[in-house]
This record gives structure tokens, sequence and C-alpha cells, in this order.
């Protein structure tokens, strides 16, 4: 199961709080995110999320995307599946086909192939797209990596902050940007309706994640004997 939505949508909170519920209801659930996952994985993130990574080329983003997915699913996802646990993953293959295939407009084709070659085509049961307004749900992440990135500044280890990372790269792309990864997002889910349940994320975090409980009894009935 997979989480997806523009940066500052409430995605990692409302994870956290589904994790919960399927573990109250007794299955083994392994909570993931990407880019990271793994050792390897989560150095990519740094470098792919840290604003001093600069000149980038869209191409090298995704293939770096790509790189760190594969190692995720090789030494997380697969063994957790193939073990019988819940995997519920913060990102996933959307989130490149919108970030990449149209915010950085490299188009859907090369991600979906590149998913193809890599990562087996492995697709979620479920994702849960948390669609809210592009300009609130920006305003809150940049607030919170701003907010993140003082602490790292201000901390006791001042001397380090030049060395440390903060993960302000994407957020500070521009408006226009964001309007295309949104269009994807709503693009992907239009294709992917089996798949992909679109949750209204502009009201209360309990709202939302009573809609989010609601979709995945609907879709996987894991829920039963919860209350
Ligand atoms: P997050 O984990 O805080 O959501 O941040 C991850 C950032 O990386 C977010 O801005 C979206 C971006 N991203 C991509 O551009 N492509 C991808 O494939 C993934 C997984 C994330």
């Amino acid at each position: 199961m997979t989480f997806e939505g523009l940066d500052g949508t409430g995605k990692s909170t409302q994870l956290r709080k589904l994790a919960e519920v399927l573990r109250r209801a007794g299955h083994k659930v392994v909570e993931t995110r990407e880019p990271g996952g793994t050792v390897t994985g989560e150095k990519i993130r740094r470098l792919l999320l840290d604003s001093k990574t600069e000149g980038l080329s869209p191409p090298a983003e995704m293939a770096l995307m790509f790189a760190a997915r594969a190692q995720h699913i090789a030494e997380v996802i697969q063994p957790a599946l193939d073990r019988g646990q819940i995997v519920v993953c913060d990102r996933f293959s959307d989130s490149t086909e919108a970030y990449q295939g149209y915010g950085r407009r490299l188009g859907s084709e090369k991600v979906l192939t590149l998913h193809r070659i890599l990562c087996g085509n492995l697709q979620p049961d479920l994702t849960i797209l948390l669609d809210s307004n592009p300009a609130i749900s920006l305003g809150r992440a940049r607030r919170r990596n701003q907010a993140a990135t003082a602490r790292i500044a201000g901390g006791p280890n001042q001397g380090a902050a030049k060395h440390s990372s903060d993960e302000n790269r994407f957020e500070q792309q521009n408006r226009v940007f964001f309007a295309r990864v949104h269009e994807g997002y709503r693009a992907i889910a239009s294709r992917e309706r089996q798949r992909i349940m679109v949750i209204d994320a502009r009201g209360t975090p309990s709202e939302t994640h009573r809609q989010i409980l609601e979709a995945v009894e609907r879709k996987l009935k894991l829920l039963s004997g919860v209350s």
C-alpha cells in the first residue's frame, strides 16, 4: 500500500495513523518511505533533497529515484511481502511520474518503462492519494522544512551546519512546477482508478483519517474486528 500527494498534504501523519490501526487489527506492518527506506536509499535521499545539490539534470534525478527504489524493493519491500506482511510506503513510483514525469517534463512513458525494467513493475494493491490545494500544502511543507533547517543551523553543533543536509531542494521549486505535479497526480489517478483512491485532505487530520479507513476497508477488507 502506498501514500502519495504533494509535499505538505499530511501523508506521513496519515500513514502512521493507518499503520497503528492495521497493527491493532493484528497485521504485521512495515512502515517505510521513498526516497529512502534502506541505508543506501537514505544516502541517495540526502543527495536528492539537499538544497546544496545543484545542477542535477532531470534524467539523473529520475535515475537516482529509481536506484533508491530498486534497492528498497530488493532489501525491504519484496522480503516483507514474501513474509506476508503489509508494507505501507510513503511515496513510490507515482511520485516519480508526477514529479519527474510531469514536474520535470520527462513524460510518463520513460518513468513507466524504467519502473518495468528496474522494479519488475511491482504495483501497490492500494494507493491513497491525498489531494489538497497546492498553495496550502506547499506553504505547510516549506514552513516545516525551514523550521527543521533552522534547528540544524542553531543546534549545539553549529559548525557542522554547512555539512548537514536540509530537505528543501524540491520545496524551492516554483508554483508552476507544483501545478504540473498536481496535474500529473490527477492524470495518474484517472488512469489507475482500480488502484488509486483520491482522498480530500483539506479537512482536519481526523476527518482525513476516517476517509482513509473507509477506503482501506472498502478495498482491502483488512480492518474487520477493529472498532
Ligand atoms: P518527502 O519524503 O518529505 O515527501 O520528500 C520527498 C521529496 O522527493 C518530495 O518533494 C517529492 C520528491 N520525490 C520525487 O521527486 N520523485 C520521487 O520518485 C520520490 C519518491 C520523491
